[in-house]
């Protein structure tokens, strides 16, 4: 397949010239600690609608908008008490936060989705960083995968994907991901800390902060009447099915194996042999993607992983890589 992207690698040149490119209203995929973005100008209606269709991604799931630091998210939004602690202990960082949008705001109304709220991260990655500043603005990124599909946490990941994509501009090689698992999404309804989507920062971390439980989002009946509208059933989709709590593995199956313990299979790959949660979430959607490439239509056999810190992440991840297509 022919790439239309240029990818670039994480030079100072290169940043300033992904930056050039996001104020024209087109879009740069760049590196952060959780997973790739695909980048556009949040304050550019025409650039973010072009987000939607590299992606192919329905209209009522919303984005979320990437900042340099809470002094410039609160000129977007408000912040209760809850909020900002979160944001002071985690950001920069792994946590999104989704927030009431502040009258007055230039980000364009496509990143809400038709939602009276804005979801914001400061990223840490320093490639991130350096492209905010390089931008002069704020950025909206989703995952740099086609809609469904599972999130890249290399470059090579992103122009797998994307890189026919006509709307694409660059993608920034900056090495995989850090923590290779999409952000925690936090939100209030009624004022209450609400996880919408578990990610890299563990629940128990959060709760830690806030002394709290935080609820958890009603899934809802219809997609869009979901608290987070990107939390469908089928997501992270590979193309082999998978089959999940495997402590066997059968003759014709491929292995996606965690710990010391786990049953050897013809095709296998280890997530963490040492039973390590923070390697496996770092090694998960690259995992994926390699088995599900050498499995040729095989099921995936994968191996339990527990339900503590980012075990529910990963966990989540895999459900919905094992949901049946919609
Ligand atoms: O780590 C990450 O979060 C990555 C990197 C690039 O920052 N981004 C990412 O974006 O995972 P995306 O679009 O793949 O997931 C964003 C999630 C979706 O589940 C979406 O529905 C939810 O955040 N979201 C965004 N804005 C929201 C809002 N206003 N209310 C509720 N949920 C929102
Ligand atoms: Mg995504």
């Amino acid at each position: 397949m022919g790439y239309v992207a240029d990818c670039l690698s994480a030079t100072a040149e290169a940043i300033e010239k992904a930056g050039v490119a996001l104020r024209e209203g087109r879009l740069v995929a760049f590196p952060t600690e959780t997973v790739y973005g695909l980048g556009a100008d949040a304050t550019n209606d025409r650039a973010v609608a072009r987000i939607f269709e590299a992606k192919g991604r329905p209209r009522f799931n919303p984005l979320i908008v990437h900042l340099t630091g809470i002094a410039e998210a609160e000129k977007h939004c408000i912040f209760n008490v809850e909020a900002e602690l979160l944001a002071r202990a985690f950001w920069p960082g792994g946590l999104t936060l989704v927030l009431p949008r502040r009258a007055g705001s230039p980000l364009s109304l496509l990143v809400s989705a038709g939602l009276d709220t804005v979801a914001l991260r400061v990223p840490a990655h320093e490639v991130a960083q350096a492209l905010l500043k390089a931008a002069g603005r704020p950025i909206a990124a989703p995952s740099a995968n086609p809609s469904g599909k599972v999130s890249p946490t290399s470059a090579a990941h992103v122009m797998e994907g994307l890189g026919a994509a006509p709307e694409l501009a660059f993608v920034i090689d900056g090495g995989p991901c850090p923590l290779g698992l999409e952000s925690t999404v936090i939100g209030f309804p009624d004022g209450v800390p609400t996880l919408f989507r578990p990610g890299a920062v563990a629940r128990e971390e959060i709760e830690k902060v806030l002394g709290r439980k935080l609820a958890d989002a009603d899934a809802g009946s219809g997609e869009e009447g979901r608290a987070s509208p990107g939390q469908l059933e089928s997501h992270y989709a590979p193309g082999s099915p998978l089959r999940l709590d495997a402590t066997t593995v059968g003759d014709d199956e491929a292995l996606l194996a965690f710990g010391p313990n786990a049953p050897r299979g013809a095709i296998s790959m280890n997530l963490s042999p040492s039973g390590d949660l923070t390697e496996a979430a770092a090694h998960l959607f690259a995992m994926l993607r390699a088995l599900d490439k050498q499995a040729s239509g095989r099921t995936i056999a994968v191996s339990p992983i527990p339900m503590t810190g980012l075990g529910e992440a990963i966990n989540d991840r895999l459900k919905r890589a094992a949901a049946p297509r919609g």
